[in-house]
């Protein structure tokens, strides 16, 4: 058996098997809705989150299960690919059947509904385990990975890989994505963990797009 702390301290008893179950089901759900989306935004972009997260979880003290339902979950809401508000109400009838306690039932919710990075929007995630999530997907967004995902997303959005009439600076190019968001991210991470994590990633993409400037220059 094991125990959360919900409000006042108070114990709630949850059934191991039941969390187990959770878990099972929610790598289901996410296999099923995320199948057939943008490569490199897919189930294997949230396989990959759950491993960095539990990592992450086990150096930086985060609860095990929340931080593993949290990753698996958390590009179910997604505002880039669906409705915010349809994919909420959606993410909360499936907990219902669980019959969660409240307080569980409210943090999962909130990891699900701050994970999203935008630029110019506030960092309102609260929860150590959603920061550990945030930290995860952040990790896969960056470094040799995230190279990788911003030419396929590009792909998909039907964006150039580069135009040099932007310079080297913010543009709706792939490129133009490092310098927006991508070479910004080091410095946005959460826990001690993914900050070290993110160091040798972040210097892959500075060497890649200083590689990729000079091959455009026609200097290599
Ligand atoms: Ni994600």
């Amino acid at each position: 058996m094991d125990y959360i702390i919900g409000f006042g301290g108070k114990k709630q008893l949850i059934n191991k098997m039941n969390k187990n179950k959770i878990i099972k089901d929610a790598t289901k759900l996410a296999k099923i809705k995320l199948a057939g989306g943008c490569p490199g935004h897919d189930w294997l972009h949230t396989y990959r989150v759950v491993e960095i997260a539990k990592k992450i979880a086990k150096a930086e003290n985060g609860d095990p299960f929340l931080v593993e339902l949290g990753a698996l979950l958390h590009d179910l809401y997604d505002w880039k690919f669906t409705d915010p508000k349809l994919a909420k109400i959606k993410i909360n009838k499936w907990l219902d059947k669980y019959k969660l306690d409240l307080v569980l039932k409210e943090k999962i919710a909130h990891i699900v509904e701050n994970i999203s990075f935008h630029y110019d929007r506030k960092n309102n995630m609260k929860l150590w385990e959603g920061k550990i999530v945030q930290d995860a997907d952040r990790l896969d967004a960056i470094g040799a990975i995230g190279i990788a995902r911003v030419f396929s997303y590009g792909g998909y959005k039907k964006r150039l890989i580069y135009d040099p009439i932007f310079k080297k600076k913010i543009s709706p190019t792939s490129i133009g994505h490092f310098y927006e968001k991508l070479l910004l991210l080091k410095d946005k991470m959460n826990t001690k963990t993914a900050k070290k994590m993110a160091e040798s990633r972040h210097n892959f993409m500075k060497k890649y797009l200083k590689q990729f400037f000079s091959e455009w220059e026609g200097k290599q």
